[in-house]
């Protein structure tokens, strides 16, 4: 059995509905880690009896020094991939260099890299919007893409645009993790 974890840093949606769909029956979630003490996925992984981990970042001098602390949680845990699930951290390469990670993304990159691009991709004149799925690497939101989902956006409010954003990223991020580990 594959083995994983999840990160997070506010509602945990999407690492909710990950461990719903997969875990256990087709992959292991040995913990989750969120780097806010106050997120809302910490009562959704609490509920689905998911080990959890807090590391607040505040308590670190340095992003570099977070990022050593992590990567030894992570190598603890002996995780086949890391997967990021609106992790708000933006992580060095002592993090990217070692850890094998996917992360999803609210745009159809690599249009909207970085943060905002929920609001970005609603603003644009662009009608073909989307979200997409990708190997970590040290260049933010840069690496191989795994999948995407696209849809039209036109005449969408933002409310109507956010609730079809995180349809779309619930249908991917179970897929996405299942290609990314070779089980699909
Ligand atoms: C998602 O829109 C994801 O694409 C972005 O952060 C958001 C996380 O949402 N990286 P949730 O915490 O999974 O509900």
């Amino acid at each position: 059995m594959k083995r994983v974890v999840i990160l997070f840093s506010k509602e945990g949606s999407n690492m909710e509905n990950i461990i719903k769909k997969l875990h256990p029956h087709k992959i292991f979630v040995v913990a989750v880690i969120t780097n806010n003490p106050k997120a809302r996925g910490i009562a959704k992984a609490k509920a689905l009896g998911i080990n959890t981990v807090i590391l607040n970042h505040k308590e670190f001098d340095s992003r570099e020094k977070f990022d050593e602390k992590l990567v030894e949680i992570i190598t603890g845990f002996d995780v086949d991939l890391t997967i990021l699930a609106g992790f708000m951290r933006i992580l060095t390469p002592i993090f990217t260099s070692r850890i094998k990670a996917i992360n999803i993304h609210p745009s159809l990159l690599p249009a909207f890299k970085g943060a905002n691009a929920l609001k970005r991709s609603y603003e644009s004149d662009q009608a073909k919007v989307g979200v997409s799925t990708h190997f970590v690497t040290d260049e933010l939101d840069g690496g191989k893409i795994i999948m995407q989902k696209s849809f039209d956006k036109s005449g969408m409010s933002f409310e109507e645009f956010e609730k079809k954003i995180h349809e779309c990223e619930h249908e991917i991020y179970p897929l996405s993790v299942l290609k990314a580990l070779d089980l699909e």
